[in-house]
C-alpha cells in the first residue's frame, strides 16, 4: 500500500500531458500511465488504427482521460495546427522510426527520413509546445542506448545521440524558466519498432543472455521512468538522462 502523501506526490491530476508515438510501444505505454496516474493526455501518433488501439487500452482503466490525433511529427505546421490551443505541463517526444542499414546501404533519402522524424520530428514538437506550457513544466524525450555507444546504424545512432545533446542544451535554456528537460535511453524493448527482431525466439534469447538481468525490456519499463520524470518526484532533476538498459551496455562482451 503506497502512502497517501507518495501518492499525492506522484499524481498528475489536473495537469495536461502530450505524448508522441502514442499509437504503439514505449509512447503507448507512456500515454497511459500518464493518464492512469491522473493526467490528461493528448496521444499524437501518425497511425490512426494505432491510436485507436491506444484508446482501446487506456478506455480499460476506469476515469482516463486521453485523446489523439493523427499527425506526422515531421510537419511543424500540422503540429502547430494540432497544439495551438493547449496549454501544456508534460511533453513526451516518443514518435520514432528505425533504419537498420549500414553506411554503405544507408540512402541520402534514408538518412533524410530518419533525421527528419527522429529529430527534426522532436524539434517541432518542442518548438510548438514550449510557448504553451505552463510552470512548472517537464519534457521527457526518449533517446536510445545506441545514443551512448557506437552500435546500430548510422542516422538512427546519429539522430539519438543528438538527442541526449538537446536535452541537455534545452535543460540549460529552459530550465531557469521553470521547464525542466531530460532523456529516458531504453535499451532493447519488445515494441512495433523491434518485434521483427525480438519475436525470433533465438535472437531474443542471445540478447537477453547477454543482458544482466537476463531478459527484453517492456514498454513500461520505460514509462515507469517518464512517469517519475513528469511527476513532482523528480522536481529538482533536469538536464539528465536515465538509462534503461537491464545492464546491458554495462557489460558489453565485445
Ligand atoms: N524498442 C526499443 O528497443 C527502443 C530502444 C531504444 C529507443 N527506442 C525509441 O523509443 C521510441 C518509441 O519507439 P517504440 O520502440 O515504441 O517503437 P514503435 O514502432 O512501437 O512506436 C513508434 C511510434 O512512432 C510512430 N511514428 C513513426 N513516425 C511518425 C511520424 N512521422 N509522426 C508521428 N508518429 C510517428 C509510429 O507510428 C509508432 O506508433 C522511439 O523514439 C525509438 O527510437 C526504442
Amino acid at each position: 500500500m503506497v502512502h497517501e502523501s507518495l501518492v499525492n506526490v506522484i499524481s498528475l491530476n489536473g495537469r495536461r500531458a502530450v505524448v508522441t508515438g502514442a499509437g504503439s510501444g514505449i509512447g503507448r505505454a507512456a500515454a497511459v500511465i500518464l493518464a492512469k496516474a491522473g493526467a490528461s493526455v493528448l496521444a499524437l501518433d501518425i497511425d490512426r488504427e494505432g491510436l485507436s488501439a491506444t484508446k482501446g487500452v487506456a478506455s480499460q482503466v476506469s476515469d482516463v482521460e486521453l485523446d489523439v490525433a493523427t499527425v506526422d511529427v515531421s510537419d511543424l505546421a500540422a503540429i502547430e495546427s494540432v497544439l495551438s490551443d493547449e496549454s501544456l505541463d508534460i511533453v513526451v517526444n516518443s514518435a520514432g522510426i528505425m533504419a537498420p542499414d549500414s553506411l554503405a546501404t544507408t540512402s541520402g533519402q534514408d538518412w533524410d527520413r530518419v533525421l527528419a522524424v527522429n529529430l527534426t520530428g522532436y524539434f517541432n514538437v518542442l518548438k510548438s509546445a514550449v510557448p504553451h506550457m505552463n510552470r512548472p513544466g517537464s519534457i521527457i524525450q526518449i533517446s536510445s542506448m545506441m545514443g551512448h555507444i557506437g552500435l546500430a546504424f548510422p542516422a538512427y545512432t546519429a539522430a539519438k545521440g543528438a538527442i541526449l545533446s538537446l536535452s541537455r542544451q534545452l535543460a540549460g535554456e529552459l530550465g531557469p524558466d521553470g521547464i525542466r528537460v531530460n532523456s529516458v535511453s531504453p535499451g532493447m524493448i519488445l515494441t512495433g519498432m523491434t518485434q521483427d527482431d525480438l519475436s525470433d525466439g533465438d535472437q531474443r534469447h542471445r540478447i537477453a543472455d547477454r543482458t544482466p538481468l537476463r531478459t527484453v525490456g517492456a514498454p513500461d519499463d520505460i514509462a515507469n521512468a517518464v512517469l517519475y520524470l513528469a511527476s513532482d518526484l523528480s522536481a529538482f532533476v533536469t538536464g539528465t538522462d536515465i538509462l534503461i538498459d537491464g545492464g546491458l551496455i554495462s557489460t558489453l562482451d565485445l
